[in-house]
């Protein structure tokens, strides 16, 4: 337990008493069966905040969490990554932003925003060695460059999972394999480049690159 703010401490301090009391005196008591719940992370509701170009950078100085990666835009850095790194998902703070790959970004907006989008914002973006361009932003009717609406797959993840698809949590897949996303998520032009990619990367991205010629070919 490592909560910087107060928000919680009372919580937290109680929960720590009855523990030492537990501990300290009476027959060894029997542990409930933990039941998986959601994570709970709740911070200060903040004032209404929007995102801008500036916000989004090189994907991989955000946190890694698995295959993704996520920040957040209100200092609440670690409660987001405690909802990310649970198994058993949770509700992501207002400031998260979660990111598989450099151009679609999702960010959780201030309580009110959408409720169809449980308040997250979804962006695609146009990023280039100078930085992030806003493409398309908003919630419910965004579509990305492949006419792919974003909530209409995301709604599809179990509703424990605060909209974020994974490869497990029921959404559609998308045809893109780990191996390819680790390769564009290595090539971001906003990073450092990485040297000596290995050679399954490299595959991907000629077939990535086969694929985008044949798409815009006809
Ligand atoms: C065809 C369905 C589909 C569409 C359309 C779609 N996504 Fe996703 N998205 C997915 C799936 C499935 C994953 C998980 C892929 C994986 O981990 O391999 C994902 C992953 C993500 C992630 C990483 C977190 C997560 O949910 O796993 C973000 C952020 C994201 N998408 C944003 C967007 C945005 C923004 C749009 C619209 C501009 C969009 N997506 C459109 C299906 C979709």
């Amino acid at each position: 337990m490592s909560f910087s703010d107060g928000v919680r401490s009372g919580m937290a301090g109680l929960a720590v008493l009855m523990l030492a009391a537990c501990g300290q005196s009476g027959p060894a008591t029997v542990e409930a069966p933990a039941e998986p719940a959601p994570v709970e992370t709740p911070v200060p509701e903040p004032a209404a905040f929007a995102p801008t170009a500036a916000d989004f950078k090189c994907i991989r100085d955000m946190h890694a969490v698995r295959g993704f990666y996520v920040d957040n835009l209100l200092g609440y850095l670690e409660e987001t990554v405690a909802v990310a790194e649970s198994e058993t998902g949770g509700v992501y703070p207002p400031g998260s932003v979660v990111q598989l790959v450099p151009g679609e970004v999702m960010v959780k907006r201030q309580p009110g925003f959408n409720a169809a989008t449980k308040d997250w914002e979804f962006f695609e973006l146009d990023v280039t060695a100078e930085g992030a361009a806003i493409r398309v932003r908003g919630a419910d009717e965004v579509v990305n460059q492949f006419g792919g609406n974003c909530l209409a797959c995301h709604e599809k993840a179990k509703p424990e999972f605060d909209l974020i698809c994974e490869q497990t949590h029921g959404c559609d897949p998308i045809p893109l394999t780990p191996v390819m996303v680790k390769a564009i998520q290595n090539t971001d032009p906003r990073c450092a480049p990485v040297e000596n990619l290995p050679a399954d990367q490299l595959e991907a991205l000629a077939a990535l690159q086969a694929f985008r010629e044949a798409t815009t070919a006809n």
